[in-house]
């Protein structure tokens, strides 16, 4: 049963990316199943830094075959612009390679301005999306009206379909959301080059996926966003447009369930978030503003995708657990160890009060999320850097301790962790 899913246990931004590139190594097929650009992985190789937004993290190994799934939504442009610099840098990024599904629907200018509309219109509501057009781009798959990708083997027809969606979007921008319309022309040249570059990447996922795994290849699904964000098992609202968690493996690349191994929660030594919505743990002093770092490094907390920086807070325990349950996972995966150094005393919330009641798992519904203030237990810090630390026998005792706490709390073995941006600061167990 050689498929593995990785999935993102918090808000998102757990580092999911390094480790697909990691898990990449031993697999045949790296598969992203869900979202867009709005997602950003970063994978550092010795000096090299690579962000990647729509093509799986696999890419950086050579062996690994990447698809992407019926579940994405796919903004053409940045994809063909991706691969080409992919290209670029060196990286293979042939057809019999790279493959991206006939189903995935594609993001237009139109979804990218309704995006931006609709978040301005909410105002002191708006959700922080990303602004690119995700939301809009799910709304049409679900109401029957969307492109799939499919479509842009017939560049003309694809260009023209994109024109007609883009006149709905503005009589929608004008005349609903009284923001300017857009301009189709600007972009009609960028969108039938776009497709001509992507044909020869189409393919039937499913059918090259249900090949692979009769032929006894291992398929890694590489998961984008997090549980919490999950159009279904977030806190909805405050949540993106698609399922992020294990099942949207499933669904976004069109294999069964019989295939899992092995679900795969990544999850931060600590919590954060992009974007509004409750987030108990939060901290807004000077302590969050540690955990976040100074924007300096690449993997200080500042989005991959938008630059925004991002919310920092506590380990928020409640969490993880639930994700445990929602994905089904088999270990989890702890970023991030290393800035935990030097805090004499780290917390981890293990429950909530509503209204002076114990909360002990998550509420079902917004209004109450709102009103959860975390109950933490304090731990034992540690001083030592452990950025160069290679086993974790070697970790010092209470870092061993955080880590055995986390497994006390959600039940679930940590099978590595990470003590620093380099792949070779991955600790396998
Ligand atoms: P959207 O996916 O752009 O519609 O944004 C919806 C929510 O998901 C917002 O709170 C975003 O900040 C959040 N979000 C979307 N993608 C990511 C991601 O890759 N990491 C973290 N948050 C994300």
């Amino acid at each position: 049963m050689p498929v593995t899913i990785i999935v993102g246990a918090q808000w998102g931004d757990e580092g999911k990316g390094r480790i697909a590139d990691w898990l990449a190594e031993k697999s045949d097929i790296v598969a992203r199943f869900s979202g867009g650009d709005n997602a950003g992985h970063t994978v550092r190789v010795g000096d090299d830094t690579y962000k990647l937004h729509l093509v799986p993290c696999g890419v950086i190994h050579p062996n690994a075959r990447c698809v992407m799934g019926g579940g994405m939504v796919v903004n053409p442009v940045k994809l063909a612009d991706e691969l080409k610099d992919l290209g670029k840098r060196g990286v293979d990024i042939s057809p019999g390679r790279i493959t991206l599904a006939e189903n995935a629907h594609l993001i237009t200018p139109g979804h990218i301005a309704l995006d931006g509309a609709d978040e301005a219109m909410r105002g002191q509501t708006a959700i922080g999306t990303t602004k690119r057009g995700i939301g809009p781009a799910y709304t049409d798959k679900a109401a029957r009206t969307g492109i799939r990708a499919g479509a842009m083997r017939r560049p003309d027809d694809f260009v023209e379909q994109v024109g007609q969606r883009i006149e709905q979007a503005n009589r929608l921008l004008t005349d609903y959301y009284h923001a300017p319309a857009i301009l189709p022309e600007t972009t009609v040249d960028e969108l039938h080059a776009a497709a001509e570059f992507l044909i020869p990447y189409l393919a039937n996922v499913p059918l090259l996926l249900h090949e692979a795994l009769q032929e006894g290849k291992s398929v890694l699904c590489e998961g984008a966003q997090g549980t919490l964000l999950d159009l279904d098992h977030g806190i909805y609202p405050y949540v993106t447009s698609s399922s992020a968690t294990a099942g949207g493996a499933l669904t976004g690349l069109g294999i069964g369930p019989r295939w899992v191994e092995r679900v795969v929660g990544v999850m931060k030594a600590f919590s954060t978030r992009v974007g509004a919505g409750p987030f108990p743990t939060e901290l807004p002093g000077a302590d969050g503003d540690r955990l976040r770092g100074t924007g300096a490094n690449p993997w200080d907390e500042f989005g991959t995708t938008t630059g925004r920086p991002r919310r920092c807070g506590w380990l928020d325990m409640v969490v993880v657990r639930y994700a445990a349950r929602i994905n089904g996972l088999t270990d989890l995966v702890i970023t991030k160890l290393d800035i935990l150094s030097g805090f004499d005393a780290p917390k981890i919330a293990n429950g909530y009060v509503f209204e002076g009641r114990p909360m002990p798992e998550v509420p079902a519904d917004y209004d109450t999320w709102l009103g959860c203030a975390p109950v933490y237990e304090t731990l034992p810090g540690w001083p030592e850097d452990i950025m160069g630390v290679k086993s974790m026998g070697d970790l010092p005792g209470a870092a061993r301790g955080y880590v055995s706490r986390v497994e006390a709390i959600s039940g679930v073995p940590v099978s590595i962790v990470t003590v620093g941006p380099g792949r070779e600061q991955t600790i396998e167990r």
